[in-house]
């Protein structure tokens, strides 16, 4: 069958690449791409958003599955705009995307279906959510409600940054619309996993848990970017700790969904932290999570056309989903500046890489031949390894044949799970 990917950053080039995997799958295009998509999908240049173009080009080339990486697409209802036409696509309808699209939402559902999380309250007036403020103290968190790329949220250290974050938001508009709320939410402390569980609206399947490396400097240090590598499978969320996630948070989340008239299909994406009272969710994504997908689907042994189509068809209960051994890590290497301004076209050399490296595309394009940088995250070195020890060995082994001017990576990516 022909399959399409929505997107261009590495969770795409590592969904197409899985993809090109499976016997399953004919002809793989990807839209837009990017310059290392290219080399095993088609990239068409059809805009994310442009739903039109992308269901009359699905229609054209005998799309038979379409899954989409970002979220933008998917609270603007690209999943609904699809099945309208007949066509199949991964990924949750509009109304259940609000989980990730809107914070206030998904609080205000947490608290009702007593799914853990912080505590909280939400606001459309900057004055209450300033007395809010006082009353709670710092620190505290301050959260925009509607979709900031990861941006959003202001984590307080005193009452006068949480209240400067308000009017950030509130009165100077800094996310636009994304700020017509905040939320303002007690601070919690621990350790964070991001579990991505698939589900087809009854059944849910978790798959490894991750751990994502938000800071753009090593020990968590600096500004908060969009992940500067994860890795697989995170130990500090063990069998017993997944069971009772499971139970206690992923299972009440797709039942209450449902039973709000939002019925959840796709990837949902609990982002937790491990406090001493338990794993509580700081917040939920309705989609593959990035870098999150390279080191899971790096370790993923089952076919993802079977696994998509048994979550659209609701014959998710029949999958057995199955990893390879060992451990997987993924190593972004950003654009100098990056999460702030950075210089574009920098031409980019990678050398050749072992069985046990992939190195999947993020900011690249090629321009008159020559790979060049074209984001802030350019590379996803991801690499497997039998103990997480040896994976981390094999992807810092990997980076020293890769260049381009102004390189940045962590050099702790996984250090924490090693002790
Ligand atoms: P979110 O987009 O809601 O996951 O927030 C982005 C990041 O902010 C998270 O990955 C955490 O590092 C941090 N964060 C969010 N909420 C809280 C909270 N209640 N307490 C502490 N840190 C938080
Ligand atoms: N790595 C965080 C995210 O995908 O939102």
């Amino acid at each position: 069958m022909n399959v399409l990917v929505v997107g261009g950053g590495g969770r795409e080039h590592a969904l197409v690449w899985k993809l090109s995997k499976s016997p399953m799958v004919d002809k793989i295009y990807c839209a837009p791409g990017n310059g290392g998509i290219a080399n095993e999908a088609v990239c068409v240049s059809i805009d994310i958003l442009d739903f039109a173009g992308l269901i009359d080009f699905a229609k054209r080339n005998n799309v038979e599955l379409t899954i989409v990486g970002p979220e933008v697409p998917l609270t603007q209802g690209i999943v609904d705009a699809f099945e309208k036409e007949g066509l199949a696509i991964f990924g949750p309808s509009k109304m259940a995307a609000e989980l990730e699209g809107s914070k206030a939402f998904a609080k205000d559902f947490m608290k009702k279906y007593n799914i853990p999380t912080a505590e909280y309250s939400a606001f459309a007036n900057s004055h209450e959510a300033k007395e809010y403020v006082r009353k709670l103290g710092a620190p505290c968190v301050v959260k925009a409600d509607g979709l900031a790329a990861g941006k959003g949220v202001i984590v307080a250290i005193t009452e006068e940054e949480a209240i400067q974050a308000i009017d950030e938001i509130m009165e100077d508009k800094r996310f636009g619309d994304a700020g017509r709320q905040v939320v303002i939410e007690e601070f919690l402390q621990g350790e964070e996993v991001s579990l991505l569980a698939l589900t087809d609206g009854n059944t849910v399947v978790p798959m490894l848990p991750a751990q994502d490396h938000k800071r753009i400097y090593d020990n968590d240090q600096g500004p908060n970017t969009g992940g500067m590598g994860a890795y697989a499978p995170a130990p500090i969320c063990d069998a017993s700790m997944l069971k009772w996630v499971q139970e206690n948070i992923l299972q009440p989340t797709v039942a209450g969904m449902k039973r709000e008239g939002r019925p959840f299909k796709g990837v949902l994406y609990a982002g937790l932290m491990i406090t001493n009272k338990g794993p509580k969710v700081l917040e939920f994504n309705v989609r593959f999570g990035d870098p999150e997908t390279q080191p899971i689907l790096f370790l993923l042994e089952s076919d993802l056309v079977q696994v998509c189509n048994s979550v659209i068809n609701e014959t998710l209960s029949q999958i057995d989903l199955k990893w390879h051994q060992g451990h997987a890590v993924c190593v972004v290497i950003a654009s100098g500046g990056y999460p702030n301004d950075y210089e574009k076209g920098k031409p980019i050399i990678i050398g050749e890489m072992p069985d046990s490296t992939k190195v999947f595309h993020a900011g690249t394009m090629v321009n008159n031949g020559q790979l060049v940088t074209s984001g802030g995250r350019v590379l996803g070195v991801t690499s497997r390894g039998e103990t997480l020890d040896q994976a981390i060995k094999n992807a810092y082994k990997s980076i020293e044949k890769i260049y381009f001017p102004d390189m940045h990576f962590r050099r702790d990516i996984g250090a924490k799970a090693l002790g």
